[in-house]
């Protein structure tokens, strides 16, 4: 069955049992305790805690209305970093689609086993091999109900086909540093009806617990159903080919890719481009941070290979290939499924075109440099990474046995050291001549000017806080900049504001400014912090102990803002006399720039 005609299925076989179907959450996720969407469940968490109510709380992705159901089905856009390295053999992937089936206090175990047997057997004609269930722990008890439901299906201990694991192959979750976790039963089918090889193929998570940040384990009030299934695998064994990149979602982009390259390579830059081009359709830019860092090494792996193919070096063939054609396809390929590719196409191939550009001006001579070093240890690699733009990967794969030493952990480790360094080195202090203050966001020069940046800087926590208020609670920060004459704010939202909720924004600040709020801030560790509700920077590192910047009425205690900040800012919002914002537009796939000033009334 086509990869497309497998999601029709599955999305209708479920629908037909009573869910909801949910379109795919972005990539970009709301939950700031992961930097990218790796689950299908992530989008539903608050109902599984009882935070939402299915039923009749809004939910984002379904413009404001609730789900309507305590069962929701969904083809939801996953991307792990986790199986980076593994990318290039037979089924491991950095993007992948991923088919759920939810319940938040709706049906439980009995239920979730029939569907996954029904639609695997009955709709699909698949067998399956065999399943496994957890067998307990110290904290967690054996799962006895999944074992009867499989053996109600003539799945045994017995006959083999009921296997035992225990947390490390049975357990599920949470996603990030807490959330919804439970036991899970998995299905495994051959990958090739003749073969011996079974392949994991679907995931089914019954979430009867919440992991507190400590790891400890308590009673969720919602307990339900989470599954998933890789649409990748579904399809390898459903078109009864070898692997993953022998299905229809990767013939097309594979043929543009010369076949006398190594195989390897070839699913690498199948892989990264598809991923690459996804990331970029939510909004996501190439930079050296968090999600955009991650695109970036995505972007840059696939130019070295595209660069070394055209001219045959390092064993390639000379035929070359060329991304921009790849991506192309890769739009034209998944559009009709995803309309957000073919909408942002535009957005998609600059950026990449952006990234070329500048990677390919020290591209050639970083591989200089990497042949030229003897053995490459993490601060070496750092160096490459830092004057040449050389991802890790790269360094790692060109580098061959004199990048053995070299490990993940400690580049990582090396990164963060000089990211913290070059942040410190940036706060110059009050006095001294020249640049006075230059947090990144920040810049002045004289004493004069940082007054005005310091105003601005107070505008632009009074401004986010209205654009969640007026746009919704969804709307977190791309980006700040800060000069002496104008404040500019990017952030992610996926249509143009319309003139009356900009101008409702500006009142909205306005207000804040008449009623002379007082900012003032606390300083707690980062944890606690997060806890009061405040907003921070997803793409920024904070340090152990930040500082919590509020603007709350003094009279009555009600609160406009809460932000983790370095500051400086106002004492008193009074201080901005007013506020305007003089331009909005975008920036970038689902990402919007408002530029902005204070000034005399
Ligand atoms: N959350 C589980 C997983 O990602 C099942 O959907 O595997």
């Amino acid at each position: 069955m086509t990869a497309e005609k497998l999601r029709e299925e599955f999305l209708n076989y479920f629908k037909s049992k009573g869910h909801s179907v949910v379109p795919s959450s972005s990539l970009l996720p709301d939950d700031p305790s992961v930097l990218l969407t790796t689950a299908g469940m992530q989008q539903f968490k608050p109902y599984y805690t009882a935070k939402a109510d299915p039923l009749s709380s809004p939910h984002t992705s379904l413009s404001g209305k609730p789900i309507g159901s305590k069962n929701a089905v969904s083809v939801q856009k996953c991307f792990r970093t986790s199986d980076i390295d593994e990318v290039g053999d037979e089924t491991h992937l950095t993007f992948f689609e991923m088919l759920g089936n939810f319940s938040f206090g709706g049906y439980f175990k009995e239920e979730a086993i029939n569907f996954a047997y029904e639609f695997l057997t009955k709709k699909l004609g698949i067998t399956i091999d065999y399943v496994t269930v957890f067998k307990g722990d110290e904290s967690v008890p054996m799962d006895m109900e999944s074992e009867n439901e499989w053996n109600n299906l003539g799945f045994s201990k017995e006959n083999g086909n009921v296997k035992f694991s225990g947390r490390e192959d049975n357990f599920w979750g949470p996603t990030g540093s807490e959330g919804p976790c439970g036991p899970t039963t998995e299905i495994y089918i051959k990958s090739m009806p003749e073969s011996g090889q079974s392949t994991e193929i679907w995931n089914i998570v019954f979430n009867e617990y919440y992991s507190n940040k400590d790891k400890t384990l308590e009673r969720l009030k919602n307990p339900g159903v989470d599954t998933g299934m890789g649409l990748e695998r579904l399809a390898m064994v459903s078109q009864e080919v070898k692997n993953i990149f022998e299905t229809d979602l990767f013939g097309p982009i594979l043929s543009l890719i010369p076949k006398n390259m190594p195989e390897r390579i070839r699913r690498i830059v199948a892989d990264h481009a598809r991923g690459a081009v996804f990331l970029l359709a939510d909004g996501i830019l190439p930079s050296n941070k968090e999600a955009g860092y991650i695109l970036r090494r995505l972007l840059r792996r696939i130019i070295v290979h595209e660069d070394m193919s055209s001219d045959g070096a390092a064993g390639h063939s000379g035929y070359g290939f060329n991304i921009h054609l790849i991506m192309e396809k890769i739009i034209s390929e998944y559009g009709s499924s995803y309309p957000k590719l073919i909408s942002q196409k535009q957005i998609i191939l600059d950026e990449f075109e952006k990234e070329r550009e500048k990677f390919s001006k020290t591209l050639r001579k970083g591989l200089r440099e990497l042949n030229r070093i003897g053995e490459i240890n993490a601060k070496s690699a750092f160096y490459l990474y830092e004057s040449f733009g050389l991802p890790y990967e790269i360094i790692k794969e060109l580098g061959e046995d004199k990048a053995k030493g070299l490990g993940r952990e400690e580049f990582d480790s090396e990164f963060d050291k000089h990211r913290e360094q070059s942040r410190a080195g940036k706060e110059k202090k009050f006095g001294g001549h020249g640049l006075i203050l230059d947090t990144g966001e920040l810049k002045a020069s004289n004493e004069e000017e940082l007054k005005k940046v310091t105003r601005l800087h107070t505008a632009t926590h009074l401004l986010q806080a209205a654009l969640r208020k007026v746009l919704g609670d969804n709307i977190h920060q791309g980006g700040s900049d800060i000069t002496a004459e104008r404040l500019r704010f990017d952030f992610h939202f996926e249509r143009k504001p319309s003139s009356v909720e900009l101008s409702e924004v500006e009142d909205l600040v306005n207000r804040a400014i008449e009623h002379d709020l007082d900012m003032g801030y606390e300083e707690m560790p980062y944890g606690e912090a997060i806890k009061t509700g405040a907003l921070y920077f997803e793409k920024e590192k904070y340090p152990p102990n930040v500082r919590v910047y509020t603007a709350k009425d003094s009279n009555t205690g009600e609160v406009f803002s809460r932000e983790l900040c370095g500051g400086p800012h106002v004492s008193h919002t009074g201080e901005l006399k007013s506020f305007k914002i003089f331009k909005e537009e975008s920036v970038g796939a689902g990402l919007r720039r408002i530029r902005a000033t204070v000034g005399e009334k």
